[in-house]
């Protein structure tokens, strides 16, 4: 029986993840839903939350993203409000010196002990970062990982060193105090897609994620994430694999669902996402998996590796990935994140043991 860990990916941005003006109106990225939403899912049996952070809103007239949370402030509030879940903010490592974050986080393992996770990225989409001057010139794609491998080298000193000097090319430390320090280091998780995305998460972290689906791509790419990480002697780095899910009761439930969504597909706003990555410098470097995201030139509202059909019929289909792409976890976007969550956690979840494969979620 194999045991993953299953988590949410936190609808911070209104509309979540379907770029649509038919979107659930109930993801509308405010405080009170997101709070509902994570106690729902720490009630669920889910093993963790994660925002992910996002700067920007786009053009079109669904007027996608054009509110989201920070996700940081956001983990505080959350640790505060739950008791079990892993809560995982997200921090672009190009944006925050490495001492602000590391402050940040040893304030809310205060908040909820040893529940506080990092998700550490370095950015792909220009438009997200650089209309309010976030977007750091002058480094391309690669050097944006160096930068990182330095950063979180400085971090992970200051969580757990008394006095730490540094100077490097990025960062200078000069007997530099810092607590109270954390419980423990907080579990840290990188989403690179690209080879040196990968080696960061295989040098520096403790969780890979993986954007996943049914084609064999995507089993492809899980199984390389492992042979990697194994290669490199990271055999215990976990691989978790992002699954966009659109249930319904049947599988024409589900169909008819995406089809009313797709109605109100909003391109414009998917094609000033695709504009924002085209417009990163590196854009050579910007994965095929980042540029599928919005959907855009497919003419559907969703992730082109989005999974659509019955609660029923998508736990074997989960299943079936995570057995072929060896994953140890897999993080969740749904639709609607209290009604699909609960059916989900009852109907899908519940039933991958007749697969051979356990999680926490469903089991009450
Ligand atoms: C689960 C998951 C979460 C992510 N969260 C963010 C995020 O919050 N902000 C962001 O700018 N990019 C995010 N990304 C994108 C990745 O950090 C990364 O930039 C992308 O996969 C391209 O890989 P590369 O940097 O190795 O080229 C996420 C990707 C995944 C799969």
């Amino acid at each position: 029986m194999r045991m993953i860990d299953a988590g949410i990916f936190i609808p911070v941005g209104n509309r979540g993840w379907v770029v649509s003006s038919n979107a659930p109106e109930e993801e509308d990225a405010s405080y009170p839903r997101v709070l509902t939403v994570v106690k729902k899912a720490e009630a669920l049996g889910f093993d963790f939350a994660l925002s992910p952070a996002i700067w920007r809103g786009y053009q079109g007239s669904s007027e996608y993203w054009m509110r989201s949370l920070e996700s940081l402030t956001l983990s505080a509030a959350l640790l505060q409000a739950t008791s079990r879940i892993m809560v995982y903010g997200t921090v672009h490592m190009t944006v925050y010196p490495p001492a602000t974050i590391a402050k940040m986080i040893g304030t809310l393992d205060q908040i909820g002990p040893g529940r506080v996770g990092l998700n550490l990225v370095t950015g792909a989409n220009y438009l997200d970062l650089s209309h309010l001057g976030l977007w750091r010139d002058g480094l391309d794609h690669d050097e944006r990982y160096d930068l990182a491998d330095e950063w979180i080298t400085v971090a992970k000193r200051l969580w757990s060193e008394g006095v730490v000097s540094h100077k490097g090319r990025h960062f200078a430390l000069d007997e530099a105090v810092m607590g109270p320090k954390p419980s423990r280091l907080p579990p840290l998780a990188n989403a690179g897609a690209s080879g040196r995305g990968m080696k960061f998460a295989v040098d520096n972290c403790d969780i890979a994620f993986i954007a996943t689906g049914e084609g064999q791509e995507y089993i492809a790419a899980a199984k390389s994430a492992r042979t990697t990480a194994g290669a490199a002697g990271k055999s215990d780095l976990k691989i978790y694999g992002l699954f966009t899910l659109i249930p319904g009761d049947t599988d024409d439930d589900a169909r008819a669902r995406l089809a009313h969504f797709d109605a109100g597909v909003d391109q414009e706003a998917q094609a000033h996402i695709a504009q924002g990555y085209a417009m990163n410098p590196n854009a050579k470097d910007v994965s095929t998996i980042s540029k599928g995201r919005g959907g855009h030139g497919t003419g559907s509202s969703v992730a082109r590796w989005t999974m659509i059909g019955s609660y029923e019929s998508l736990a074997g289909r989960i299943a079936k990935v995570v057995d072929e792409g060896d994953l140890d976890g897999i993080i969740l976007v749904v639709p609607d994140y209290v009604t699909d969550l609960e059916a989900i956690a009852g109907r899908t979840l519940s039933r991958l043991v007749e697969y051979g494969i356990t999680c926490r979620v469903g089991q009450a």
